[in-house]
């Protein structure tokens, strides 16, 4: 089975830690000034945060993603809720198609952690590169406890590669070796959110009206894919295994990670 496929085809949204909430967390930190006009999403997913961008026409939003199912998505949510001021496109190299010191704002939400060291490293290393000076690249990450030992990690990655073909998150990710792992690549850490057990109700984030379009678009979607017996079953099938796999408190850990590029521009070395 195959996860992300299924979520690119019935137009999930909000797959990372603590769904709407985790993202509403995340853009909040995201300085509401009129410098900010340029926005780059890595692993946007079948596009919903674009279109929560969106609702403000004075942003320009660029959103990546290394599967063409995913891009088609975007696309068809861009067309359909007309979201002029949002480019969505595919791109398997982690080498990004754009210029240096060109994004005042980099996001990304579970996409990090489930990469290997060596593609993470090089995605930050991107980051830095199209960030301007004094740019955020603000993420939303599921990472191990330092205490998990690397036993559970191997199990619950197993489990997980053979029901969803995704891992839950690299041995590698844990929020000491990444707090080393940023200011190596030029980054310093402005502030670290821990989002685990959030009492939910202490949040109310209102629904722009370009999020509450994409909303009901994707609702539409997932639930009529429920009509089609294949879907009803991966639906049902992700569901339990997810509820079979819960894990224990503790062993995984969800941040926001704010970090500021610290150089005013990117010098080629
Ligand atoms: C767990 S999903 C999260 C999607 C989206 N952030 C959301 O929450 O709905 C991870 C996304 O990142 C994409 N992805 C994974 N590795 C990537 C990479 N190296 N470059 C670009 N996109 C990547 C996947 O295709 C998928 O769309």
């Amino acid at each position: 089975m195959n996860y992300l496929k299924y979520i690119a085809r019935t137009g999930r949204i909000n797959q990372h830690p603590q769904g709407r909430l985790g993202t509403h967390l995340l853009l909040k930190k995201i300085p509401h000034n009129s410098k900010v006009k340029t926005i780059l999403e890595i692993g946007c997913g079948t596009g919903h945060t674009a279109a929560i961008l969106s609702n403000d026409s004075s942003i320009h939003y660029e959103g990546i993603d290394n599967m063409l199912e995913m891009i088609h998505f975007c696309n068809k949510r861009k067309k359909k809720l007309n979201l002029f001021n949002c480019n969505f496109t595919h791109h398997t190299k982690n080498i990004f198609p754009y210029e240096n010191d060109f994004f005042d704002i980099v996001i990304c939400e579970s996409v990090l952690a489930i990469q290997s060291p060596e593609q993470y490293n090089q995605i930050v290393t991107e980051v830095f590169r199209v960030l301007k000076g004094k740019g955020l690249f603000i993420f939303n990450e599921t990472i191990w406890n330092l205490s998990t030992s690397l036993k559970t990690k191997q199990k619950i990655n197993d489990t997980s590669l053979s029901h969803f073909n995704i891992i839950q998150a690299d041995e590698s990710a844990t929020l000491t070796n990444w707090k080393m792992m940023l200011p190596n690549h030029g980054f310093r850490i402005k502030h670290v959110e821990e989002i685990n057990d959030l009492e939910k109700t202490k949040y109310n984030f209102a629904v722009n009206p370009s999020e509450l379009k994409s909303l009901l678009y994707s609702d539409k979607i997932k639930y009529l894919s429920l009509f089609n017996p294949k879907e009803l079953f991966l639906y049902l099938y992700f569901k339990i295994i997810n509820q079979k796999i819960i894990i224990e408190k503790g062993i995984l850990k969800s941040y926001i990670i704010t970090c500021e590029k610290n150089s005013l521009t990117y010098e080629k070395s």
